[in-house]
């Protein structure tokens, strides 16, 4: 077999792009959680002014990390992803600078409006009418691009990988459009159109599969790419990565009601989205034993490899939170942890742990192969960046797991004549010493982010042009 070089190259302009406003949204992220995290320790943070107070800033936050950071995570590797398996250009250069840019709007569009109080007051789906519209526009972009490079690929088989990619970028539209249908009464107000406990519904069917689909199957095609390709092993089991695909998307779609566990909602329907939560621990844990077995021959590398220590780490926290997830999905488990902080900590168990750990080891991966250097500038400062990313994650959940069954319990304990033992004011005082713990953790976390961008920032300006160009060019192995 010979290889020979295509005469197209890939499109890695818009790959290094996204890559570069993943690490800036990273840091913009996580620096408001911190602040965020740290209101709770002291609320004199509120600075007394509507803009800057909790209530605005913590859907800001949710923002910026889950559509900014991790949107621009998968962006950037999707398609590197899908144009080196294909073998072959993204179908248009001009659309796919068109979802940059529409993505960036989007984000500074949240960046205006949300600290100033437009919001439609759904979880994870804020943004306001035109922004919402935008969104869409870019996204149904993306899916044009991404699927169109597949029609036009070189290869007769889709590796896996685009398999998730591509579930993530049709579901994730499908649950932005319903969710959001609405109908506006001024520029930046516009009421849902559903209402009550269907209104509910449609909202957590959104909620949950914004897990399921974006926090989740997008970062799972990341696991299929990054993991094998780092640590220069095949795929543990391609077979169960085909059974592991279609287990996870038939099942998560329907686990959306444990978000509403004793309400409203009908009990069969609470019933079945606790049953169907319980089986998904199956697909997910398959989904975990698959990345991690991929390293079997290779785990004397995570000795020397802090990138693989980045990706490995962080199917042991998916592993983790789809452990943890299942179990708070049971109603009686529900009615202790629901509205406690054990929920935060699950939330940033899966959020810190799994997918910004396993953004940033793809990252890693991918910055020197854009801008045509062989490695990162220092390695050194990777290491540091996985101690403190690990460590931070730590002290984040496990003060959570503190605060949240300590709140559970004192809410729920009673005295022999019926009253509460405990009122909700001494639950909170109780809360205190995590929250400070969480803070610090979440500092340790962000601050890692900036051994990053320096390291990164030097990765790139040491890049050469020529060899930056050369890299982009395609090998297609087995042309004569
Ligand atoms: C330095 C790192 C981070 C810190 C310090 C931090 C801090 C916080 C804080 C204080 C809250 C509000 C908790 C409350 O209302 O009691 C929060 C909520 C949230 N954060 Fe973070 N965060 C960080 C990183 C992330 C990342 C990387 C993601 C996602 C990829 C994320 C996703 C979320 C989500 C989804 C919520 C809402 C949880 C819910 O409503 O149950 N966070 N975060
Ligand atoms: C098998 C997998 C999982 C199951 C069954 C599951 C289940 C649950 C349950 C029962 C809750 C609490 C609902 C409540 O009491 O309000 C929850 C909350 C949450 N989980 Fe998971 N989880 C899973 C995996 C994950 C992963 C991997 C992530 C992140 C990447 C994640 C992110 C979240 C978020 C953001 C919330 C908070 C939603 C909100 O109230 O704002 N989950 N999950």
């Amino acid at each position: 077999m010979s290889t020979a070089i295509s005469p197209t190259a890939y499109n890695y302009k818009v790959v290094r792009q996204f890559a570069i406003m993943t690490v800036v949204w990273g840091i913009l992220g996580m620096g408001l959680g911190v602040f965020i995290a740290s209101q709770l320790v002291w609320p004199e943070l509120n600075f007394g002014l509507a803009w800057t107070s909790f209530g605005r800033l913590r859907p800001l936050h949710t923002n910026l990390v889950i559509f900014a950071f991790g949107g621009c995570a998968l962006f950037a590797t999707s398609y590197y992803v899908v144009q080196r398996t294909c073998q072959t250009r993204l179908i248009s250069d001009s659309l796919a600078a068109f979802t940059f840019w529409g993505w960036q709007a989007v984000i500074v569009g949240a960046i205006v409006t949300l600290p100033m109080g437009f919001t439609t007051t759904k979880e994870y789906a804020e943004l306001e009418w035109p922004l919402a519209i935008l969104l869409a526009i870019v996204w149904v972009t993306y899916g044009l691009v991404f699927f169109g490079t597949i029609v036009k690929r070189k290869t007769k088989h889709i590796y896996v990988g685009n398999w998730f990619y591509g579930a993530f970028i049709v579901v994730t539209a499908m649950l932005h459009i319903v969710n959001h249908a609405s109908l506006p009464v001024s520029f930046f107000k516009s009421y849902s159109a559903y209402s009550g406990a269907t209104d509910a519904m449609i909202q957590w069917w959104y909620g949950h599969n914004a897990v399921g689909f974006f926090l989740t199957t997008g970062f799972l095609g990341m696991m299929y790419y990054f993991v094998p390709k780092q640590a220069e092993r095949p795929i543990y089991s391609y077979r169960l990565s085909i059974v592991h695909f279609w287990a996870l998307i038939t099942l998560y779609i329907w686990a959306g009601p444990h978000h509403l566990h004793y309400t409203a909602l009908p009990d069969w329907a609470q019933s079945l989205g606790m049953a169907m939560s319980i089986i998904l621990l199956a697909p997910s844990w398959g989904g975990m034993i698959n990345g991690m077995m991929t390293l079997s021959g290779a785990w004397h590398k995570l000795r020397t490899d802090p990138i693989l220590r980045f990706l490995v780490v962080s199917l042991a926290f998916y592993g983790m939170s789809t452990f943890e997830g299942p179990m708070m999905a049971i109603k009686t488990v529900n009615s202790l942890s629901h509205y406690t902080d054990w929920t935060i900590g699950h939330v940033h168990a899966g959020a810190l742990g799994w997918v910004a750990m396993i953004s940033i080891g793809a990252i890693y991966h991918m910055i020197p192969k854009l801008f045509g250097r062989t490695q990162m500038h220092s390695i050194g400062l990777i290491n540091t960046h996985f101690w403190l990313a690990t460590i931070g994650t730590v002290l984040y959940i496990a003060s959570m797991w503190v605060n949240g069954i300590t709140q559970g319990l004192m809410w729920r304990a009673i005295n022999d004549d019926g009253t509460l033992t405990y009122s909700f004011v001494e639950a909170l005082q109780a809360s205190h010493p995590g929250f400070i713990v969480r803070a610090l953790g979440g500092a340790f976390f962000a601050s890692g982010m900036l051994f990053m961008a320096y390291n990164v920032w030097r990765t790139v300006r040491a890049s050469n042009p020529a060899e930056a160009k050369a890299a982009e060019q395609i090998a297609v192995v087995g042309a004569h």
